[in-house]
């Protein structure tokens, strides 16, 4: 089977093309971004790979069903960057990746949490700079505070889990069923607000749609603890991001982890160190010594890459066996 994958990078040509031993369908790697500039390298692809930065709006949608694209197969767990409602109208499949190590994400927002607390990115850039003094890196014991976690669903699960072993409280906040799981591990459901006004971490782990669009905003920043920690893996959109800069000026927000921003397309997964930065609230945000950005890696672990092709390639070969699998339908 022909299929594109766009925006890959060499560790993506490595692990899809191990993983395809498995199925030996003809792969093409493009390291530009799907785009309605960039659709017609897919020409004559009936299987189009796009990566969360991707466009595939209706324009780029109908050029890609022009050049004969049956499916759009992503390779990652979110589908906010996809027109679910064209595809379904043009007649082209969507499938993604709903699982993949949920480890990967979670342990990597436990990492911006340790970070965070002990100041580890200043310590250590401290002492390669000889500079051996403590001030200022004063931390506190994650034991016996409180984590909320908004949407506990795999990920959010994992990531409760860890944090009960550090001996934390752990409250929890998603329309969805309750996890049985953190419900064991002593998790009380609340309301946001309550989440918001009893954490002494916020953790997101929801999905960008409608309803959560800037769900952490200036009035929910407001009710969050004074000097309390938030960590955002989910998606960029679900906190406004220039309402960060004033609650982190004021104190009223006392760390900021983010992993995802909501401007990140062109910029995260690119090397721009020669270029001016141009996004004046990240440069600001990036200003603050208790603000630490990493560029969309929280999934990128040697088993989740592994992972995300197989499964990618799978869901190709199950659609064009007929029997679809992983679909997402608008
Ligand atoms: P999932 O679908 O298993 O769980 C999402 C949970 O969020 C569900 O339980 C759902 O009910 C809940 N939810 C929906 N609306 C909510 C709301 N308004 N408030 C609170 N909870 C709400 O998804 P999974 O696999 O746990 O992934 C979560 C998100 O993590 C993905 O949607 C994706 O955006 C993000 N992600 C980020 C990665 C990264 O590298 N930074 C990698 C993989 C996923």
């Amino acid at each position: 089977m022909g299929m594109i994958v766009f925006s890959s990078r060499e560790y993506d040509r490595d692990a899809f093309t191990a993983a395809n031993a498995a199925f030996g369908h003809a792969l093409q790697f493009q390291e530009s971004h799907l785009d309605a500039q960039t659709a017609i390298l897919a020409h004559g692809c009936a299987v189009v790979c796009p990566f969360v930065n991707d466009v595939v709006d209706e324009a780029v949608l109908v050029a890609l069903r022009d050049g004969g694209t049956q499916l759009v197969a992503l390779r990652s767990a979110g589908f906010n960057h996809v027109d679910l409602a064209a595809a379904a109208r043009l007649g082209i499949g969507v499938v993604r990746v709903p699982a993949y190590s949920p480890h990967a994400v979670a342990e990597h927002a436990v990492g911006m949490i340790l970070t965070l607390n002990r100041k580890l990115h200043r310590a250590s850039a401290r002492t390669r700079d000889g500079d051996f003094s403590l001030n200022g890196l004063l931390g506190f014991d994650l034991h016996g505070k409180t984590v909320g976690i908004i949407g506990t669903g795999i990920i959010g699960r994992v990531f409760g889990g860890i944090m009960a072993g550090f001996g934390m409280t752990l409250l929890a906040h998603d329309p969805g069923t309750p996890a049985d799981d953190l419900i064991a591990l002593g998790a009380r459901y609340v309301s946001l607000d309550a989440l918001l006004a009893q954490s002494d971490i916020v953790s997101l782990h929801c999905p960008l749609l409608h309803s959560t669009y800037h769900l952490i905003d200036t009035a929910a920043l407001a009710r969050m603890k004074r000097g309390a920690m938030l960590i955002n893996t989910g998606r960029g959109g679900l906190v406004d991001s220039r309402a960060l800069i004033g609650v982190l000026k004021s104190g009223q927000l006392g760390h900021l982890g983010l992993d995802v921003y909501e401007e990140e397309g062109g910029l995260f997964f690119e090397d721009h160190s020669n270029a001016l930065l141009q996004d004046d609230v990240l440069s600001r945000l990036l200003s603050f010594p208790n603000v630490i950005v990493t560029s969309h890696q929280a999934f990128f672990t040697r088993e989740a890459l592994m992972q995300i092709a197989d499964t990618t390639l799978g869901n190709v070969k199950a659609w064009f066996d007929g029997s679809p699998r992983n679909q997402v339908l608008s």
